[in-house]
């Protein structure tokens, strides 16, 4: 039995950061971090645009970035959580650069700020449009530098170990529920063993993937929270889903190739197919309004002219201005037939970020115990009803180091478990065809996108959960008999989401930031 003092799910930017520091101040104890597939495969490494900090002192304070963050929450950010994100991201972010991971800077050699929907001021920190490439290497390279720490890709988490695994059963959320680990899938064997920790995080993003257009690789399909959410850990705000306005229109393109909010801060503008720039009819700040609400406005557009796109106007831009700051989105708009100095990009909202998740307090705990969460998997209070840009990889980083600083003064208390269970796969069997899964993910997305996207209603909302009865009901039955597949276990936790995003949306009734079901408007 594989045992670790500290286990983390996940090796983007939450759990590679946590891991670095934890092994740091713990040299004598072993960290592991398990992901499912490649090392550096995560929404972190697409990121594109950067990471909100307040750095300039003449242009910015943290009033401001805090007052900014507070409207794209449409009042249902904790003000408490916001402050202290905002206030403690300048020492996270000089940690990362300690680390090694440098950002562009200006002429002058300071940091360069961009500017994206929603922020007053330009705070943006980045490296060209790659910033998360850029982070996820440099914290790969850290973490390759601490001999306690052992990176397991292509290990897939499958449940977590509580009580639940032992002989009495729990039916109610309980504060005596504890966490011990996970059982954990190598996919180049499919062999299951019991990861035993005192301590486990789980870092595993967000799961986008539910979607039919979506930014986030196909390793986001929420297994985190499905698997906190089997274990009884409170789930929370998962209505709040965050729709991209520029998404690159391809069909049938998986992940949908991301052109950064960042060109609209840079002055791109957003045009129907006739030319008309429509933002400014939705709201005064135009292309700058917050993303859920140029989200919506997109999708209006769509909806009543329709039209299967608009188009971000890139073409008034110095061709050369344009390839130093956008290098990647020039390179892929032209592999994919689009100059951007001649030609419109065509573009559509796309599914980007699960504002909400597991709920932690303001340390990263989970209502489980010795469980943490942080990064997109995780519901802190920060985003409230909508996120504000660039704030996730700030978030990630915060939570990150308070989830740190709380395991810091247990972790030589906690004794490991060693009473846990082998994983029972007993009267399995290989299922015939895996035709059930590939069909029944296809239908999941297609459902959640036409029931349960930007757009809901009551009837909508209904169908979808009647809908989702089924298909769980029926992987259900799957699960129980067949030898288990990450393909399986993916499926299963997206339908978990599907029921978590549609109920938590049936629960809410009143329309806010990214949340709006047509019929409880006024
Ligand atoms: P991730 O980086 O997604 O990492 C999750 C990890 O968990 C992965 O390693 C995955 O393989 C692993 N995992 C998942 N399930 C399992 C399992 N069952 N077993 C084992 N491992 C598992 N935010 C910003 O602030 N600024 C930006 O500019 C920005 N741009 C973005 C651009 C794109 C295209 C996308 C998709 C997102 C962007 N975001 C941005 C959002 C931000 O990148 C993410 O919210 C953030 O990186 C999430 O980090 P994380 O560590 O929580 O999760
Ligand atoms: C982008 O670069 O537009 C994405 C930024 C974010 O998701 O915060």
């Amino acid at each position: 039995m594989p045992k670790t003092d500290v286990l983390i799910i996940g090796s983007g930017i939450a759990g590679l950061s946590f891991a670095i520091k934890t092994a740091k101040r713990f040299p004598r104890q072993t960290i592991t971090v398990i992901t499912k597939a490649d090392d550096s495969e995560s929404n972190t490494k697409y990121a594109q645009g950067g990471i909100a900090v307040v750095l300039d002192e003449l242009t910015d304070s943290f009033e401001k970035h805090i007052e900014d963050t507070m409207r794209a929450g449409d009042g249902l950010s904790n003000r408490e959580v916001v402050e202290m994100v905002v206030k403690e991201g300048p020492d996270r972010l000089e940690e990362i650069m300690q680390w090694g991971i440098e950002f562009d800077q200006d002429a002058s050699g300071n940091l360069a700020l961009g500017r994206e929907g929603g922020h007053t001021v330009n705070r943006i920190i980045h490296f060209k449009d790659i910033t998360g490439w850029q982070i996820e290497q440099g914290l790969l390279r850290a973490v390759a530098k601490q001999p306690n720490i052992t990176l397991l890709p292509h290990h897939f988490s499958i449940d977590l170990i509580t009580e639940h695994h032992f002989s009495h059963k729990i039916s109610e959320p309980e504060p005596g529920i504890s966490c011990y680990g996970a059982y954990v899938m190598d996919q180049r064997t499919g062999r299951i063993e019991k990861y035993v920790s005192k301590v486990t995080l789980l870092a595993t993003g967000g799961a986008g993937q539910i979607y039919r257009t979506t930014t986030n690789p196909i390793i986001a399909t929420g297994d985190g929270i499905a698997m906190a959410y089997r274990s009884m850990a409170r789930v929370k705000d998962m209505e709040f889903v965050q729709f991209h306005p520029t998404a690159f229109y391809a069909q049938d393109e998986n992940p949908s190739f991301l052109i950064t909010e960042a060109t609209r801060g840079h002055g791109a503008y957003l045009r129907t197919k006739d030319g008309e720039r429509f933002m400014f009819k939705y709201d005064d700040r135009g292309e700058m309004a917050s993303r859920d609400i140029v989200a919506k406005a997109i999708d209006h557009e769509l909806i009543t002219r329709g039209d299967e796109c608009v188009y971000l106007d890139c073409t008034h831009f110095p061709k050369e201005d344009f390839i130093t700051h956008f290098p990647n989105i020039y390179e892929k708009c032209l592999a994919k037939g689009i100059d951007i100095t001649r030609q419109m990009i065509p573009v559509v909202p796309a599914a980007h970020y699960l504002c909400g998740g597991i709920e932690v307090d303001l340390f990263g705990r989970t209502s489980i115990t010795n469980l943490y969460a942080c990064g997109e998997c995780s519901c802190t209070g920060l985003h409230g009803a909508n996120r504000l840009a660039s704030n996730s990889l700030l978030e990630a980083l915060v939570y990150a180091h308070r989830c740190f600083l709380d395991v810091s003064e247990k972790l030589n208390d906690i004794p490991v478990n060693e009473s846990i269970p082998e994983w029972n796969a007993e009267g399995t069997i290989v299922p015939r065809e895996q035709i059930l899964i590939t069909h029944t993910r296809k239908e999941l997305r297609d459902l959640m996108s036409d029931y349960v996207a930007i757009v809901r209603s009551n009837e909508r909302l209904e169908r979808a959960r009647k809908r989702l009865d089924i298909l769980y009901h029926e992987t259900e039955l799957l699960y129980e008999k067949a030898v288990l597949s990450p393909q399986l276990c993916e499926l299963r936790n997206l339908i978990t989401i599907g029921f978590l995003i549609t109920k938590q949306s049936q629960e809410r009734k009143e329309n806010r930031g990214g949340f709006y079901n047509m019929d409880l408007e006024a």
